[in-house]
């Protein structure tokens, strides 16, 4: 049996605008996919937590098959899937789910467990999923853990980790993907609040696409957003908290001028501000999640749970993905 797990992760910086070609900063959590794997020989088919597993409805699963085993002759596995990244929510737990996948099945093959190949297939496979578009930030962060910067350009400030390009019909997309080490105080930590509201990306980045055909004017905010993130990077890399959670509450306040917060948001936002460095929506917005940059992460914890909210805390730089030692009680299921 072989097990890996990967982090989830969250945008702290950048999010919409990184669609228009500015940056977008993404840390991992301390929340991860976990992923068993297990020859099986009783059976002829792939099984998932214990039933058959239907492929069409797994396309993940599907694209990972098809690509490692194309002649068909791949052993019968049983997988089993847990985690406790909240689905749905923008904190990035299909392609969590889809690296530890990847790490797992290498493992498997006993090849070498390579973030970096690890991170090209899940974006590949969750392109796939998605019907051909996914930008690989929620892959390349939970691959590598820590700050991954995703730009349309080089940026010959950070350090370079990578290009992924991605044909979807006649047009070919690049990024750039960059990491950078940031001085996170050790009593500074990220509460993230999910309001259970499910927000849909594709509306979210549509209602901004309507936003800016109308009044191309306000691409001003697009830009103010990357000058932002970039503030918000350099921040991060000199240890100064204020000026990160200050940078934090800027974007949230475009972000909101964009029209893609949500009353929910909006009530935990206020709720977890008094106790916080700085507070924004994090991902697509219209629901899903905030997060807040905070010294008393107990107390904004509490702040955002008297308004319904749930909440937890993460830790900065979260490991990426890993394989993961078996324990007695994994062989005892053997
Ligand atoms: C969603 O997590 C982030 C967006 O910027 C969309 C995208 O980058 O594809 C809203």
């Amino acid at each position: 049996m072989v097990k890996a797990s990967a982090p989830g992760k969250c945008i702290l910086f950048g999010e919409h605008a990184v669609v228009y070609g500015q940056p977008a900063v993404a840390c991992s959590i301390n929340q991860r996919m976990v992923v068993e794997l297990e020859e099986e020989n009783k059976f002829d088919s792939w099984r998932l937590d214990g039933g058959i597993l239907n492929f069409s409805k797994h396309p993940h699963i599907d694209f990972l098959k098809e690509k490692l085993w194309p002649e068909n002759v791949m052993p019968p596995l049983k997988i089993r899937i847990r985690g406790n990244v909240p689905t749905a929510s923008g904190l990035g737990s299909s392609a969590a789910l889809s690296v530890a996948l990847v790490a797992a099945l290498q493992q498997l093959r006993q090849e070498e467990v390579d973030s970096g190949i690890a991170g090209q297939l899940s974006h590949q496979a969750e392109a796939f999923a998605q019907g051909g578009r996914a930008s690989p930030i929620d892959t390349a962060t939970s691959a590598s853990g820590g700050f991954v910067v995703l730009s349309d350009t080089v940026d010959e400030t950070l350090e370079h980790i990578g290009e992924r390009s991605l044909q979807h019909r006649d047009e070919v997309t690049t990024w750039q993907l960059h990491s950078f080490v940031a001085d996170i105080p050790d009593d500074t930590y990220l509460v993230i609040g999910n309001t259970g509201v499910h927000g849909s990306t594709s509306k979210q980045v549509a209602k901004v696409a309507s936003l800016l055909e109308q009044h191309p004017e306000r691409h001003v905010e697009i830009e103010a957003i990357g000058s932002i993130a970039r503030r918000g990077i350099e921040a991060l890399r000199t240890g100064d908290m204020e000026s990160v959670g200050k940078a934090m509450t800027e974007n949230h306040i475009v972000l909101r001028s964009l029209g893609v917060s949500s009353p929910e948001l909006e009530k935990l936002i206020k709720a977890a501000a008094p106790s916080s460095l700085g507070v924004k929506l994090t991902g697509s917005g219209g629901g899903g999640c905030m997060i807040a940059l905070t010294k008393n992460p107990e107390k904004t914890v509490g702040a955002i749970e008297m308004e319904g909210g749930r909440a937890f805390i993460s830790p900065f730089n979260s490991p990426g993905v890993r394989i993961e030692t078996l324990s007695s009680q994994d062989n005892s299921t053997q």
